[in-house]
């Protein structure tokens, strides 16, 4: 009796103490080829990547060589990149009581060179750098996760790499602090502005773009943002309308994560928890600036409403899937379609993945019409009336609403043909075949050989 239950003690023991370094190990491997994170054995990086994740990729140009002071830097360069010197004689930089030089950011040996990372910035900006590290303590999304997201988001490694390059160009964002007061002037008047912004967030996953110029804020904007004085922080009494940083980076705090309620509208959240009233709270004080509490309550309370309406809409969707799934009924099925490269592990056990917290990858692409429908729904109609919602653009709610409506008319039209097509093929006894396209399309072996 004793020995037994000394035996349940040190069984599970050694397990652990074999499973955990074997699991460190694996990660460990899996990161230590040519590209970056999770998935780094299955992709290599191109040239541009090294300006993108200078800590990753760059490697110093050795075509120049020789140590120079900061003021040869400049003279040398004035011929060579005249812009660049330009821009940096205009900067607060170059003006200030202790001149920040090419080399303070760049380094004085011409051989080694690098690119500044938000670590050298925030060498001399330590406030700055510190807010902007603090938002990983609030995880996903975020811009200081953003690299890592993309990086290890399985649609980036199986897709054919002229399709992601860009993925990395917009979640630079995380890697370098050039993307809202681009260099070399580093300008905050220009980060104020919703130009910084949009350069990344627009298109149909994240409108920010589109629903905040569609919004009363964004017109008054358009209408009277030129004569304003953008060398004012942003800060209450300061600008009449809000734009995109006045929001997300109040008072100058580099930290867009703190305060989001939805995340992305990834799953379907308690708007109610504490933590979500303490972020509601940090809202209601912001637009207090301009607006009474109250009302500006009752805006908030409209988009929790908008999301739980929109997520009923997607739990039908998901319901009707996996209600096909469970009887084999989607055509073609997972079976019948090649695994994903980094789905490797689960060809033995090909399922379709159906709604995000089951695999986004298979979401993207190689699914069967139905699956694509919904996906559509999700990405696009779905996170458009949410952007529409939390920005005050009302035609896109509407817009995005209706959207919805018909996707899930449609799902439920083809669900009712897949149901009696199966149901046919079962009585004559037909065992459907998917066609060769579904295993050799070319987001299959092409994507092996070319990422
Ligand atoms: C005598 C001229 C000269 C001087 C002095 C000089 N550079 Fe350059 N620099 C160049 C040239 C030419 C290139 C382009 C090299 C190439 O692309 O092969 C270059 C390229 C660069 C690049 C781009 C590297 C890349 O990978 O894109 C940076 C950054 C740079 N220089 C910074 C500096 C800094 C910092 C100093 C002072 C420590 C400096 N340079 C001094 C001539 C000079
Ligand atoms: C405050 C920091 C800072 C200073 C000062 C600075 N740079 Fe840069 N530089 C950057 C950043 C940030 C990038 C973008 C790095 C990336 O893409 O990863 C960059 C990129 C570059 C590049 C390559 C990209 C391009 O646009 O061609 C060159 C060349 C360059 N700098 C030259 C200079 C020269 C010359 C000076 C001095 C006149 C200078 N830099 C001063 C921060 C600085
Ligand atoms: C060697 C120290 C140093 C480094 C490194 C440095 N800065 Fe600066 N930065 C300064 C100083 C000094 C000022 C001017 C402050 C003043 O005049 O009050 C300044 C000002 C700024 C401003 C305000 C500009 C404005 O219009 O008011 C921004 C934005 C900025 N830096 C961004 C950056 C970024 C981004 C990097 C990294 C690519 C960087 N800095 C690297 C020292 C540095
Ligand atoms: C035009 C710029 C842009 C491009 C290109 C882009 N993204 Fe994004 N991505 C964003 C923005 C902005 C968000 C955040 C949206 C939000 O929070 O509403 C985002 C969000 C995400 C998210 C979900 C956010 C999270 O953390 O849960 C993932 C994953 C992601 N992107 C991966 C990728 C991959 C992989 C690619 C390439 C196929 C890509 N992105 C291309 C700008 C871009
Ligand atoms: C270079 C591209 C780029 C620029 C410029 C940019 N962002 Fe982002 N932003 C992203 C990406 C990528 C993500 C999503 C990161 C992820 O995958 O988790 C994101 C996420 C966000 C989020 C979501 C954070 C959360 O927790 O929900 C907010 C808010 C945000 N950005 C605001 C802004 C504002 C405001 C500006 C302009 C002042 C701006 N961004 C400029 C790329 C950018
Ligand atoms: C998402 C856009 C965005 C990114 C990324 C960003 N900044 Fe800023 N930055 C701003 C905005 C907006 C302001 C002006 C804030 C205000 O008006 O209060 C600003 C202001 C500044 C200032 C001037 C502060 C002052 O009080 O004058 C410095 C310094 C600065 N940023 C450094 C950095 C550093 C270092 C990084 C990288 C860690 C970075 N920024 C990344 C948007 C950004
Ligand atoms: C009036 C204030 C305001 C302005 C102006 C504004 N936003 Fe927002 N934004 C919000 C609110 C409120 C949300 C909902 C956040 C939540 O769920 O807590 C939001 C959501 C977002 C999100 C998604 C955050 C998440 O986690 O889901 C991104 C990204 C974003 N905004 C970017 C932008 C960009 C880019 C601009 C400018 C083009 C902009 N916003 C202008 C208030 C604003
Ligand atoms: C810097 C000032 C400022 C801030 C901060 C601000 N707003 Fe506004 N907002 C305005 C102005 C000015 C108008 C146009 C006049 C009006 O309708 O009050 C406006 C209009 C609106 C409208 C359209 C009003 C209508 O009746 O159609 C909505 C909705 C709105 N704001 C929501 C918000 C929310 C929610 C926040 C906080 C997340 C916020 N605003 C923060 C200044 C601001």
């Amino acid at each position: 009796m004793k020995a037994k239950r000394v035996r349940y003690i040190w069984i599970p023991l050694i397990i652990i103490m074999i499973v955990v370094p074997v699991g460190f190990y694996y990660v460990k491997w899996s990161e230590s080829g040519a590209g970056a994170g999770l998935y780094s054995r299955l992709w290599k990086p191109e040239p541009i990547f090294s300006y993108w994740d200078p800590d990753n990729f760059y490697e110093s140009v050795k075509t120049m060589t020789g140590v120079f002071k900061g003021k040869e830097c400049v003279s040398c360069h004035a011929a060579v990149t005249p812009g660049i010197v330009n821009d940096w004689r205009k900067s607060r930089h170059s003006q200030a009581k202790k001149i920040v030089y090419c080399s303070d950011c760049h380094g004085h040996d011409h051989q080694n060179l690098h690119l500044p990372t938000p670590k050298i910035c925030g060498g001399c900006h330590t406030t700055q750098h510190a807010d902007f590290n603090d938002e990983k303590r609030f995880g996903f999304p975020s811009h200081a996760l953003a690299m890592d997201r993309a990086q290890d988001a399985k649609h980036f490694v199986d897709k054919p790499k002229a399709e992601v390059t860009a993925c990395l160009q917009c979640h630079s964002i995380a890697t370098k602090c050039d993307s809202c007061h681009t260099r070399h002037q580093f300008s905050v008047a220009e980060a104020r502005r919703p130009e910084a912004c949009i350069t990344c967030h627009s298109g149909p996953p994240h409108p920010d773009d589109e629903t905040y110029f569609a919004s009363k804020h964004g017109q008054i904007y358009l209408a009277e943002g030129d004569s304003w004085d953008w060398s004012k922080p942003l800060r209450k009494g300061n600008y009449k309308v809000p734009t995109c940083a006045y929001c997300h980076m109040n008072r100058g705090k580099h930290q867009v994560a703190e305060k989001s309620i939805w995340k992305f509208g990834l799953k379907q959240v308690n708007p109610l928890t504490s933590g979500n009233e303490v972020k509601r709270e940090k809202w209601v004080k912001l637009c207090s600036d301009c607006h009474e509490p109250d009302w500006a309550r009752q805006q908030l309370t409209k988009m929790d409403a908008e999301r739980k309406r929109a997520w009923k809409k997607l739990y039908a969707a998901e319901g009707i899937l996996k209600d096909l799934r469970s009887k084999g009924q989607l055509y073609p099925s997972a079976k019948q379609r090649p695994p994903y490269p980094t789905d490797s592990e689960n060809s033995f056990f090909q399922m379709e993945r159906i709604g995000f917290f089951e695999g986004q990858a298979s979401a993207f692409y190689n699914v069967s019409p139905i699956e694509r429908d919904y996906f559509n729904m999700w990405y696009f109609d779905n996170l458009g009336a949410y952007k529409g919602a939390a920005h005050g653009a009302a035609e896109f709610v509407r817009k995005g609403h209706a959207a919805m409506d018909s996707a899930l008319e449609n799902i439920r039209r083809n669900a009712n043909v897949l149901r009696t097509l199966s149901e046919a093929e079962k009585k004559a006894g037909i065992k459907p075949e998917a066609d060769a396209f579904w295993k050799q399309g070319e987001y299959t072996d092409y994507n092996r050989e070319n990422n």
